[in-house]
């Protein structure tokens, strides 16, 4: 017999460059933390939408735009990028998948990222800037949990393909890729230091 598996849901994690990580994450710390720092409005909107954290989404949103340093992590990306649509197997024919947004994530200890999706875009993904032990990865959800009704729940030791969440471990220098449509949360970091990423958004519309 042959057990087929249709509809897979693709979630990329690579190293962003295999030489000079610590010194490009030196500097992506630097603009991370200065940005919170100059970023009054984007502190306002954190306390609001993103309390004990900081991040620039509402404010700062657009960072490949206004940094050579965000300017050259898109250039780094674009590799990765290309990777992805191939593995998805996308036709991007006749338009371009372009980076939309980009911004700063902190999350200092007890700070969350409840469950969310990306709307309006097609690609999205974080890139982790700096990671003490013990602060969490990203949790992505089975996009037909809602459909489950009756099924069973899967055992303790069942593979990672076959459960309802996947985590992935965050570490510095590592870039995550997926489906905008795919939901996905940052479970509280109980660890007494700040957790700095960058996520960001490609359109092909
Ligand atoms: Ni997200």
């Amino acid at each position: 017999m042959t057990m087929h598996r249709l509809f897979p849901t693709f979630v990329y994690s690579n190293a962003l460059q295999k030489r000079g990580a610590k010194e490009f994450n030196r500097q992506l710390l630097k603009e991370c933390r200065q940005l919170r720092h100059d970023d009054a409005a984007g502190r306002r909107w954190s306390a609001k939408n993103y309390p004990g954290g900081y991040t620039s989404y509402g404010s700062v949103h657009w960072l490949q735009r206004i940094s050579p340093t965000f300017k050259a992590l898109e250039s780094k990306l674009g590799r990765h990028v290309k990777a992805f649509a191939n593995a998805v197997e996308w036709d991007l024919e006749g338009r371009e998948l372009n980076m939309t947004d980009c911004w700063i994530n902190i999350n200092p200890k007890h700070v969350v990222h409840g469950l969310h999706l990306h709307p309006l875009s097609t690609l999205s993904g974080t890139y982790y800037v700096h990671v003490p032990a013990g602060t969490p990865g990203i949790k992505f959800e089975d996009p037909r949990l809602d459909r489950f009704m009756a099924a069973p729940p899967r055992k303790a030791t069942a593979k990672r393909e076959t459960r309802p969440w996947g985590t992935f471990p965050a570490a510095a220098g590592q870039l995550v890729l997926f489906e905008s449509w795919l939901r996905h949360e940052v479970v509280p970091n109980l660890v007494d230091a700040e957790r700095i990423s960058v996520s960001f958004n490609y359109n092909w519309f």
